[in-house]
Formats: structure tokens, sequence, C-alpha cells
């Protein structure tokens, strides 16, 4: 949108959730319409679905499905709304979203506030079957007293409206939501999701904070259960050096310092999986170069959202033709054949 650059400076006076909510706002206004022609080598399949490009939305940004198709049609190739949890909660108190701009990065403390699945699913049955793919990202309910049966019921609301479900148990904001990464947990977890007759892909998203061994640990149990594909990485929690004043504030951090983070995270998970278990990588991911950096390290796809705060939603078209550059300089035919292609 070449609006962006005068929208910028007016969404960057007001704090930084009412700005998201006037950009949603502002984004419904936009006719779905045909997204941009983007180049044949960039389509892509992933657990049996097809991508008119390997750029996605990440999740949080559109929490309620209220743009899925607008994001499409201004260019992303795929888009992942939620998180949603069963039931409507309100998240933590505010403030709870922080820009730090000199740092080109986010903290964020929202604690999956959203409208609850069965208001996002009346959204997606409206959205046109063409509109290209459209993830839902199921969390559990801060105050429930079965978590597992959370996400059991949000495959199973979801899958309908959903091209894939993506399992959210990497979020660092509602309590203790990490801890169903562990053993045992994870376990129980993949194979109670699993159990649901859903015939949609689906992915697990896992934070970037890994002790050693969790990635072959994770892999295996994924690989054990039938997991599609799994998203590398959520927020951190962990501070690497910044320079804003905010930095202080409690949250999971996401945008370019959690870059080099999450690549590494990739990485480990690409040699835990040895390329059997397909990849997304987000975290930090704001030009072509970063983009084409993380499909070489072993992501079949990408997601992106703090760039987009600093940068406007045009950032998917950019970094979809540089990519297309990168692939034909490298002399192969699609993206699908430079993924993994960096040498170890
Ligand atoms: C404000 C905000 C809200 C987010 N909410 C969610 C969420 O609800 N579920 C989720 O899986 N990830 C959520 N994320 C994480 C992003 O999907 C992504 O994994 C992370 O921000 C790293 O990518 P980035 O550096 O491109 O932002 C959120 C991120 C931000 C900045």
């Amino acid at each position: 949108m070449h609006l962006y650059p005068l929208f910028r400076p007016l969404a960057f006076t007001l704090d930084a959730e009412r700005a998201h909510r006037a950009t949603i706002a502002a984004l419904k206004w936009v006719p779905p319409h045909r997204a941009p022609d983007l180049p044949a080598s960039l389509r892509t399949r992933v657990a049996g679905l097809d991508f008119p490009s390997p750029v996605g939305l990440a999740a949080g940004f559109d929490k309620d499905a209220e743009v899925p198709e607008q994001m499409l049609s201004l260019g992303f190739g795929f888009v992942e709304v939620g998180t949603v949890t069963p039931r409507p909660q309100a998240g933590n108190p505010k403030p709870r979203l922080f820009r730090l701009a000199r740092d080109r990065a986010v903290i964020n403390r929202m604690g999956f506030n959203n409208a609850g699945q069965p208001a996002a699913y009346q959204r997606l049955l409206q959205c046109r079957s063409d509109a290209g793919p459209i993830g839902v990202n199921v969390g559990a309910n801060k105050d429930s007293a079965d978590r597992i049966a959370d996400y059991v019921s949000g495959v199973r609301a979801m899958s309908q409206v959903a091209s894939y479900l993506t399992i959210n148990i990497s979020s660092p904001n509602t309590p203790g939501l990490r801890g169903l990464q562990d053993e045992g947990a994870l376990d129980d977890l993949l194979a109670a999701v699993r159990d649901v007759k859903s015939n949609r892909p689906l992915f697990l998203k896992v934070a970037p904070d890994l002790a050693p061994g969790d990635p072959e640990r994770i892999v295996k149990a994924a690989v054990d259960h039938g997991i599609d594909a799994i998203i590398v990485a959520n927020t951190t929690v962990s501070r690497p050096a910044l320079t804003s004043k905010l930095a202080v504030e409690a949250g999971g951090l996401s945008g370019a310092p959690l870059k080099p983070l999450a690549l590494d995270a990739l990485r480990q998970f690409r040699s835990a999986s040895g390329g059997e278990m397909p990849l997304i990588g987000v975290g930090g991911i704001a030009s072509a170069d970063d983009a084409w950096e993380r499909i070489r390290a072993g992501a079949s796809l990408v997601q992106l959202y703090s760039a987009m705060v600093y940068e406007g939603p045009g950032i998917a078209v950019r970094i979809a033709r540089g990519l297309a550059q990168h692939v034909k300089r490298a002399g192969f035919a699609s993206i699908g054949e430079s993924v993994g292609s960096e040498k170890p």
C-alpha cells in the first residue's frame, strides 16, 4: 500500500494498540480484490496445500479473522489468523503492546485477547473459497481447567473454515502454556489433537527459547503424531541488547532483535529433522534477503508481523519479488528447490 508512508506517522502518534485497531479498521475498507501477480517460481506446495508465494502473515495481527481476505489481496501468500481460544477473553491489562522503534522491535503481552472461536468461525465462513490459504491458530483459555481439551475443541471447531490449523504452545503470555512443550505433556497434547478427525494439516508453533535437546525431542513427538509442519518461532522472553527504554517491559519480543535467535532455532530444527519435517521460518524477517536466508536454512514458507508495523503491508510483495530474483540468480526453477540449500 503506497499510502503507508503517509499513514505511519499518524499511526505512530497513537499508542501501539490503538494504532493496531486503527489499521485493522482501515484495512476493512480495502475491497477484497485479486492479489497482485507474482512470479510463478514462488508457487509452492507444502503439507498438501498450494501457496502462491511463500511469504505469509504471522498469527497475532488478525486475531479475530477480521481482514484475512484483505491481507491476501495485498500480496501475502497465506494468512494465519488467531490465536483464537474456545471462549472469548479480554487478555492482559493495558498497556500491553509496545513499539521499540529504535530497535525495529515489538514487545507484547497481549495474553490471547480474542472474541472466541465461534465469532472467528462465522467470519471465516464468509470468506471466498478461492481467496487463498488461511490458517487458524488455536490456543487455550487462561482459566481453562483442561488446556488440552481447549486445543482439541479448537481443532474440531475450526477445521471446516481453516486451510490448516496451528497448535500454539509457545506464547509466553499465558502462564504455564509453554509447559505444553515439555516431554509427556507434548505427547499427550499431540495425540489428543491428532485424534480429532480433522482432514486439515496440523502445524505446531514453538518458542525460540530452547534448551539443549529440545529440537530433537519436539521433532520426534511431531513425527510420531503425524504433525505436518513446525513453525519456528514465536516471540522470545530473552532480551538481546536493546537501545529502547521500553526494553524493560515484560512480554514476548519480536522484530529485528529476534532474527538471529529465530534463524538459529530454525537451523537446529532443520538438523534435528534431517529435512524430513516441513518448517516455517518466522522471527525478524524484514527483507527479501532475510526471507531467502531463512529458506536456504530450511524453511519451506516464511511469516512476518513486526516488520509490517514499520514498513506497512506492501512489504509482502516487496519480499516476494526480491525472493523470485534470488531464486533466479541462484539458478533454481522454483522456491521449493532452494529450501535447505545452504551449505551446513
Ligand atoms: C502484537 C503481537 C501479537 C502476537 N500474537 C500472537 C498470537 O496470538 N499467536 C501466535 O502464535 N503468535 C503471536 N505473535 C507472534 C508472531 O506470530 C511471530 O511469531 C513473532 O512476532 C515473530 O515474528 P516477527 O518478528 O516477524 O514479528 C504475536 C506477535 C506480536 C508482535
